[in-house]
C-alpha cells in the first residue's frame, strides 16, 4: 500500500466521523421529539385504538375514531414507525395505510399489566422537566446552589407532591408501572428470597402495587405498604396488604423483612444510612423462634432487607460496554440514565455501584449482602444484620 493510499483512506475514515458527528450532534438536538411524539400519541389514544381494532387500523380508521386531522397524524405516525414504535403496511393512499401494533407500541396502552405509559406521562410533565433546565447551574456551584428539582420549585420532589395531589397521584401511578414489571422479574428470576417470610414491609411502596401482587403470588405473606400518609391514604385496596402511613426517618412497622424498591436512589448516602439502620431495627426484635404447622417445624429464614434497585457496573468501561451484547449495552444506558434522573429530581439521590452499596450497608451494620441480577432493569440486594 503506498503512502498517499493510506492517507486517502484516513481521509475518508476522518470525512466518514465528521459526518457522523454531524448527523448524532442533529439527533441530539432534536432528541426531546421522541419523548414528545411519544406523550402526544399516549395523549391521543393511538396504541388503544388500534388494540380496540384488532391490532391494525388504516389511517383513516385512526383519524377517524380519534378525531383528528389525518395528516398530522399521518406524521406523527410516519415518525414513529421510523422509530419502530409502530409498524406500518403501505397501501395506494396515505389513508389507507395500515398501522400495526408492536411489543413496544403496546407499552403505550393507557392500561394494562404491561404498560409503561403513566411513567413516559410523568417524566414528560413541566414539573418533572424544568430542574434539567438547572442541572448545570447545580453542577458548576459545587453543590452550592439548590438541587434543581428545588431550583424549579423551591422545595424538594416529596414535600412538592404533599402539597401537589394531582403530581402525587402521576408519580404513584409512574411508579407502580414499574413496579409491575419489577415485581414480575424479582418474584419470577428468584422467589427464593421471598421464602420463609410471614410478615413483610415495603418501605415507601407507593401505592402498594409490589406488595399488592407478591402477595396475590406468595398469599403466605402477610403485607404492610407503608408510605408517607397522603400517598396510602389513597392507596387501593390489595387483599392481604395492609397500608401504613408514616415517615421511614422516624420509625418502619416491624416485619421478618424489609423491602424496598427504588427508594433508597432517591437519597444522599448519609440518609440512604439512616433509612436502612431504621429497617434493621423493624426486623430486630426477635420472633426468630421456628413454628409448628400440621405436627411438623417450620424452620424460619433469617430475617433481612430486600433492596430492589438498578446497580451499576463498577468496572464501567465505555468501549467494553461498546463491545457487549445489546441487552446489556441498553440496560447500562437505563441504568446510567436513571442516575442522571436522580441527580436532577432528588437532592443527593443516585444509582450505587457494588462498592457504594457495600459502603452504605456496612456503615448502617449489616453483616453481610448479596447482589442478583434479574431480568429487569434492577437487581436484588439481600442485606443481612
Ligand atoms: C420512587 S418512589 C417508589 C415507590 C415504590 N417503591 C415503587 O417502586 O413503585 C419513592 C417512594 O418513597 C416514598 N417516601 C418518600 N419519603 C418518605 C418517607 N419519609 N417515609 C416513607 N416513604 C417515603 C414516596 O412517597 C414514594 O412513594
Amino acid at each position: 500500500m503506498g503512502k498517499g493510499e493510506g492517507s486517502t483512506k484516513a481521509d475518508n475514515k476522518k470525512e466518514l466521523e465528521e459526518a457522523n458527528a454531524v448527523m448524532q450532534a442533529w439527533k441530539y438536538a432534536l432528541g426531546f421529539t421522541e419523548l414528545a411524539v411519544l406523550k402526544c400519541a399516549i395523549e391521543l389514544g393511538v396504541a388503544d385504538e388500534i388494540e380496540t381494532q384488532g391490532g391494525a387500523a388504516t389511517l383513516s380508521q385512526l383519524s377517524a375514531a380519534l378525531n383528528c386531522s389525518y395528516t398530522s397524524l399521518y406524521r406523527i405516525m410516519r415518525f414513529l414507525v421510523h422509530n419502530r414504535v409502530f409498524k406500518a403496511k403501505a397501501a395506494a393512499t396515505q389513508e389507507a395505510t395500515t398501522y400495526l401494533q408492536t411489543a413496544l407500541s403496546r407499552r403505550l396502552l393507557k392500561g394494562g399489566e404491561k404498560s409503561m405509559a403513566s411513567l413516559i406521562l410523568f417524566e414528560s410533565t413541566p414539573i418533572m422537566l424544568a430542574p434539567w433546565h438547572g442541572l448545570s447551574a447545580w453542577v458548576s456551584s459545587n453543590k452550592a446552589a439548590p438541587p434543581p428539582f428545588e431550583a424549579a420549585h423551591g422545595q424538594d420532589i416529596w414535600a412538592y407532591t404533599a402539597q401537589n395531589p394531582e403530581h402525587s397521584r402521576l408519580l404513584d401511578e409512574a411508579m407502580a408501572c414499574d413496579a409491575r414489571l419489577a415485581a414480575a422479574a424479582v418474584i419470577g428470576s428468584c422467589p427464593e428470597v421471598f421464602e420463609g417470610i410471614e410478615v413483610m414491609v415495603d418501605v415507601g411502596g407507593g401505592n402498594g402495587t409490589f406488595v399488592g401482587m407478591m402477595v396475590k403470588v406468595l398469599p403466605q405473606i402477610k403485607g404492610i405498604n407503608f408510605d408517607l400518609p397522603h400517598v396510602v391514604s389513597i392507596g387501593p385496596h390489595w387483599n392481604g396488604v395492609e397500608h401504613a402511613g408514616g415517615n421511614m426517618f422516624e420509625s418502619i412497622p416491624k416485619a421478618d423483612a424489609t423491602f424496598l424498591l427504588k427508594v433508597l436512589h432517591d437519597w444522599s448516602d448519609s440518609e440512604c444510612i439512616q433509612i436502612l439502620k431504621k429497617c434493621k431495627e423493624a426486623i430486630a426484635e426477635d420472633n426468630n423462634d421456628d413454628s409448628i404447622s400440621d405436627g411438623k417445624q417450620i424452620k424460619k429464614k433469617r430475617k433481612k432487607v430486600v433492596i430492589v434497585e438498578a446497580v451499576i457496573d463498577d468496572d464501567y468501561d465505555d468501549e467494553e460496554q461498546d463491545e457487549q451484547g445489546s441487552q446489556l449495552q441498553s440496560w447500562t444506558g437505563v441504568r446510567l440514565g436513571l442516575d442522571m434522573v436522580m441527580m436532577a429530581h432528588t437532592n443527593g439521590g443516585k444509582e450505587r455501584t457494588r462498592t457504594e452499596w457495600a459502603h452504605v450497608l456496612n456503615e448502617a451494620g449489616f453483616s453481610s449482602f448479596s447482589i442478583k441480577p434479574t431480568s429487569a432493569v434492577q437487581s436484588i440486594i439481600e442485606a443481612f444484620p
